[in-house]
């Protein structure tokens, strides 16, 4: 097999960095993982390459989610994502820790490994502990060809194209479009209605036009970033499905400006991190138009109230006296929601690190693709 791209080859396009013309990517990296997977007629998703029949696919009881980094924090996303849509139990673990716990494999459970470089040595040991005991593994790999994705058993090319910046955006993205297309796939094989699957379809292919909007604020984001970049630190709160969304928003700014970030549910503030607020350590606080959004303005009453900073990323805007700053992005449904939610945190964490003078395509002290233990 082959490697479709050659790392060097490729320019910034105009762009001041690879990271801002791959968050700029993501409508067609988007478009990519969609591409003739949709199937209208059956309200359900075509994949080729899982390497599994209807039946197979019905006896599967668990899924099992292993990858590292932001590949565990997009596959946080799928487990929702599954047990939403197809009511399957599911779970994103670290890949890196995974064979160290002598871990039970069994016959009924799906084990998915992500990977944008499909080379993470972690992640492909895991893969070949869950393949020694006899589990069957499937792949969404962004590079065709690699170690992951030639030792699974079946899976999904991510087709996001060349990522060249150490810091994951347009593959993460991708990564849960396709943990949707796979969650819908295994909904409609169970008990997804064919109106809900018509639903989700409808809502992944208005998604590349959605991210637009969402990048259309980049101006209005790149004035928030210069605000809040010299901060001692940033909170990330989301709840549920805010939560995933909250880890990696954390993990984007951490990496590349170097600004301590922690992230929570939260719901879990009053159980200690609400120690941690004051007007030095704002917060980012996911705040989806959903069944949660009550406990949601609440949490932020509860970080104004400690006179904390509280930058909201919603679907409306949110009352000045509970966030100081509000970033609207496109409502989808309330499953695909957090891919939308993710992308303004992307551009707050590019231009956090630019504001700060930082080495935004090779942040210190990380590599790419970590291709040992
Ligand atoms: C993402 O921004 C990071 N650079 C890092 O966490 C990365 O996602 C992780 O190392 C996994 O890489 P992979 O997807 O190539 O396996």
């Amino acid at each position: 097999s082959t490697v479709d791209w050659e790392v060097g080859s490729y320019d910034t396009g105009g762009y001041a960095h690879f990271l801002l013309k791959e968050i700029h990517e993501q409508p067609g990296a988007v478009e990519r993982t969609l591409s003739g997977r949709l199937n209208e007629r059956f309200a359900t998703a075509h994949l080729g390459g899982l390497n599994l029949d209807a039946r197979e696919l019905r006896e599967i009881r668990r899924v099992k989610i292993l990858g590292c980094g932001s590949a565990y924090y997009a596959g946080e996303m799928g487990a929702q994502l599954i047990e939403e849509l197809a009511r399957i139990p599911a779970h994103s673990e670290p890949a890196s820790e995974f064979r160290y716990r002598n871990p039970v494999i069994e016959a009924d459970t799906l084990y998915v490994a992500v990977s944008q470089s499909g080379e993470t040595y972690d992640t492909l040991a895991a893969v070949q502990e869950v393949k020694r005991k006899g589990g069957r593994v499937l792949g969404v790999v962004n590079t065709v060809g690699s170690a992951i994705a030639r030792e699974c058993d079946g899976g999904l090319y991510l087709h996001a194209g060349p990522e060249i910046s150490v810091a994951s955006t347009k593959a993460f993205t991708s990564t849960v479009v396709a943990f949707a297309l796979l969650a819908l796939h295994f909904g409609r094989i169970h008990d997804l209605s064919p109106a809900d699957g018509r639903r989700i379809v409808a809502g992944l292919k208005a998604l590349p036009d959605q991210i637009r909007k969402v990048l259309e604020q980049q101006q209005e984001i790149e004035a928030l970033a210069a605000e809040y970049a010299h901060s001692r630190g940033m909170m990330f709160i989301g709840r549920v499905r805010g939560y995933p969304v909250a880890r990696e928003g954390a993990q984007k700014l951490k990496e590349i400006s170097y600004v301590h970030a922690e992230a929570y549910p939260a719901s879990e503030l009053k159980h200690g991190p609400l120690a941690l607020i004051s007007p030095e350590l704002p917060t980012v606080a996911l705040v989806p138009d959903d069944e949660l959004l009550d406990k949601n303005l609440t949490a932020l009453g509860e970080i104004k109230a400690r006179e904390g900073r509280v930058l909201a990323v919603a679907h409306r805007p949110v009352e000045a006296k509970l966030a100081d700053h509000c970033l609207v992005v496109p409502k989808s449904e309330p499953e695909l929601d957090p891919l939308l939610l993710n992308i303004p945190l992307q551009l707050l964490a590019y231009h956090a690190a630019v504001a700060l003078g930082r080495d935004v395509d090779k942040p210190r002290n990380l590599a790419k693709s970590v291709t040992v233990e």
